[in-house]
């Protein structure tokens, strides 16, 4: 599949739970813009200091200091057959200039209703050592690791309410936007993760040409 994939959906809905093995079937690196930005934020960079309290309070980070940061990214090697792109775009204008430098060959939207979203971030984990995501009912961390998982800061209930009003504001009507170039794939995100890699995959590979 040339060009970039896109893993689209509200914060919560499994990108992040779904991107390695997504990356594994198509070959493209994944590049996930939070995790970019957490990184900048730990390492005290210019770039932290300007995202840091937009992401604490569940806001989006302003498109030109994303669209930097993506653009710079997709320059170098690696990324010549395209990118599994989690989390970006997020506004139309990320779009748009994506557009301009990058084919995206497919949006995989992942569908989750609202009301369980509260539920998946509250309850998410992450192992430091490994990047590896949890939850501590869904999913939860074997008991060698259980000590060492940590939870995002911007992970209570009170900034899940803003990224979600964030997420229906500016970020839901790139689903329209995507339609209408007829690349968007839908995929029921509301049942198990198996389930939901399940799905991915055989919609990928059927869009490939592949038997699923
Ligand atoms: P980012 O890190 O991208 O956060 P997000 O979009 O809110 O997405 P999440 O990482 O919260 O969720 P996910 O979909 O990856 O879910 P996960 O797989 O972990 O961005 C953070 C911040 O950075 C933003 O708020 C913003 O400030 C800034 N930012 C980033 N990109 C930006 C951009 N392009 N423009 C502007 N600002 C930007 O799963 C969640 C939990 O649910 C886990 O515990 C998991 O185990 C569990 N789970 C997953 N799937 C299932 C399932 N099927 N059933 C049950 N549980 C499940």
């Amino acid at each position: 599949m040339n060009g970039s994939i896109v893993l689209f959906g509200p914060p919560g809905a499994g990108k992040g739970t779904q991107a390695s093995r997504m990356s594994k079937l198509t070959g493209k690196p994944q590049v996930s813009t939070g995790d970019m930005l957490r990184a900048a934020v730990a390492a005290d960079t210019n770039l932290g200091r300007e995202a840091k309290g937009y992401m604490e309070a569940g806001l989006l980070v302003p498109d030109e200091v994303i669209i930097g940061l993506i653009s710079e990214r997709l320059q170098q090697p690696d990324a010549e057959s395209g990118l599994l792109l989690d989390g970006y775009p997020r506004t139309i204008i990320q779009a748009e200039s994506l557009d301009e430098i990058e084919s995206v060959s497919v949006v995989v939207s992942i569908e989750v209703p609202d009301d369980a979203i509260v539920q998946r971030i509250v309850g998410r984990r992450m192992d430091p050592e490994t990047g590896k995501i949890y939850h501590i009912e869904f999913n939860p961390p074997p008991a060698e690791i259980a000590d060492r998982v940590v939870q995002r800061k911007d992970d209570n209930e009170e900034t899940v309410r803003s990224r979600l009003l964030a997420y229906h504001e500016q970020t839901a009507p790139l689903a329209n936007w995507y339609g209408e170039r007829g690349v968007l794939l839908r995929i029921n995100g509301n049942q198990g993760i198996e389930e939901v890699g399940d799905s991915i995959e055989s919609a990928l590979l059927e869009l490939s040409g592949k038997d699923a």
